[in-house]
């Protein structure tokens, strides 16, 4: 097979394109050259702005399917659809479950999707991204006419991953001392999805084989995680004495603790619905995510050897979560 990916350097399409490789596929790559330079030697490099002149992308080249990583805008799929009007048979817009109005248990990708009052602002940030999103996935059916692949992942985890929001917890266990304490927010029965970068770039680069078409729902783990399991894969696999303390959230809130951006993962009760999603249809199609405990091995292992990348990395800082666990103790 002939591929195109659009964004292949990073993350997700890191991974994507190192199996398309080992797979004997030939791939070319459209990037700016910024992201790990000088990965990926066997491929073909197409070295461009997506935003700009796309001549690099030649006039005479087919690809049997393109796979967009990095689409945020409408007019970024317009503008590549025109380029490669043609010259390619399935079309991904790899898409997001930020794309949903609201999230209610058990939802499938036939939910309303989100709108935006202004579809022309180029201002990608978590107010417009899910609703730019779902801008991307009509312009990629208005460009490539019944060919289109929307996958829509929850968040997405492992190795390499430039987020520290998975990670953050995987450090947190794997610097934990033995018979230490962790803070472990909210419920134990609380939902929990996530992918395996490897898992959603597996069943990314199945569909271009098999030239799948639609939206699906990419997340897992089958039957649904809670953050107890989390926390449990977590403790055995990087410190089996380490102690979780389960504190309320309504404590952590008071306390001026927010879920997600202080707590990765976690989700208030208010927005865990997200953390149930239906993805049948991804698994009908091939969808299969290894165990939490690979994972979050394989993670801890990348983790050692790269620094945390984000400047204001997501997570407690040490003092905080101690200070929290003291006054939640405290009489
Ligand atoms: N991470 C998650 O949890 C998550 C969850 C749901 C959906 N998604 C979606 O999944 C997709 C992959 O996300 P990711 O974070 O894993 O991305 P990624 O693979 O890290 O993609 C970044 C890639 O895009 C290239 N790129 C960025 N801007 C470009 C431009 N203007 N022109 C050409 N190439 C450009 C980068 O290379 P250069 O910098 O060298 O150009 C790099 O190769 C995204 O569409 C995202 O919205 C992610």
């Amino acid at each position: 097979m002939r591929l195109l990916v659009i964004g292949g350097t990073r993350f997700l399409g890191r991974h994507l394109v190192a199996q398309a490789l080992q797979a004997g596929h030939r791939v070319t790559l459209l990037n700016r050259g910024r992201a790990n330079p000088g990965l990926f030697p066997q491929a073909d490099h197409c070295i461009a702005d997506r935003n700009g002149d796309l001549s690099v992308l030649g006039d005479d080249e087919r690809w049997d399917a393109a796979i967009d990583n990095c689409a945020y805008l409408p007019r970024q799929v317009h503008a590549l659809a025109a380029r490669l009007a043609g010259r390619v048979g399935q079309y991904q817009m790899v898409s997001s479950i930020s794309v949903y109005a609201a999230f209610r248990p058990g939802m499938a990708e036939d939910a309303a999707l989100a709108t935006i009052d202004d579809p022309d602002t180029e201002t990608v940030d978590g107010r417009t991204y899910g609703a730019l999103k779902a801008l991307c996935e009509q312009a990629a059916e208005a460009g490539f006419p019944g060919r289109c692949l929307q996958p829509r992942p929850a968040l997405i985890v492992g190795p390499h991953d430039p987020t520290e929001r998975f990670t953050w917890w995987v450090r947190r266990f794997a610097r934990a001392e033995p018979g230490g304490e962790v803070l472990a927010p909210g419920r134990p029965d609380a939902p929990v999805q996530f992918i395996d970068v490897r898992d959603a770039a597996a069943w990314l680069l199945r569909q271009a084989e098999a030239g799948t078409t639609g939206a699906f729902n990419l997340t897992g783990p089958d039957p649904a995680g809670t953050m107890g399991g989390l926390i449990d894969a977590l403790r055995t696999t990087l410190g089996p004495t380490v102690r979780p303390v389960w504190v309320d959230e309504d404590f952590l809130r008071a306390a001026g603790v927010e879920p997600w951006s202080d707590l990765p993962v976690w989700l208030g009760r208010d927005e865990e619905a997200s953390h149930r999603l239906d993805a049948s249809r991804a698994r009908a199609t091939g969808l299969r995510c290894r165990p939490w405990a690979e994972t979050i091995a394989d993670t801890a292992a990348w983790a050692a050897t790269a620094a945390a990348s984000p400047s204001t990395p997501p997570g407690l800082a040490p003092a905080r979560e101690a200070e929290l666990l003291a006054r939640w103790r405290a009489p």
